[in-house]
């Protein structure tokens, strides 16, 4: 028997201001999305914002549905959607934030675990880490890859 240990790098951030330009405005460009929710039964806004490789920006927010399981979270509308109109350029970063009744979530947003392996389908298609902000608005959490959230994933290979 081995027992063997992962560790996972979480970067921290205490304000926006610590961070990028591109990475300001993808934060502010969640929060924006947030807007555009349709949460009549959770009440939980939630809005995302991917940052392609040519630079573009593409937001999108949780769709709810009466049917429950028929709804989607606002990361993969973003990246669906992301990937649906530039199937040919890579996800770079996705900023993930939330309000309810119009105040910001203090804690980071974490995407759910469908989401993160939706991510991971994204990042392993085009072999690009994609870099992710979960905001609160107290702190910012970000790992270098979708990779990080979902260890041990499972991957078709042959054996
Ligand atoms: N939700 C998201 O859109 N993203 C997350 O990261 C967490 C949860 C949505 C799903 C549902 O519409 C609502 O938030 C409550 O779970």
């Amino acid at each position: 028997m081995n027992r063997f240990n992962l560790t996972v790098s979480v970067t921290e951030y205490n304000s926006t201001e610590e961070l990028d330009d591109r990475y300001k405005d993808l934060i502010q460009a969640a929060y924006d999305a947030c807007s555009t929710s349709y949460a009549p039964f959770s009440k939980f806004n939630a809005g995302a914002a991917v940052l392609l490789e040519n630079g573009e920006t593409i937001k999108g927010s949780n769709q709810e549905n009466a049917a429950y399981p028929s709804g989607l979270c606002a990361e993969r509308v973003a990246v669906f959607y992301a990937n649906s109109v530039y199937p040919d350029t890579p996800i770079t970063a996705i900023a993930i934030a939330a309000s309810v009744s119009g105040t910001p979530n203090k804690d980071p947003v974490y995407p759910c675990g469908s989401c993160r392996q939706s991510l991971l389908q994204s990042e392993r298609r085009f072999r690009k880490n994609i870099r992710v902000f979960m905001v609160g608005s107290e702190k910012i959490h970000m790992v270098e890859s979708i990779k990080d959230l979902l260890p041990l994933s499972f991957e078709m290979k042959e054996s």
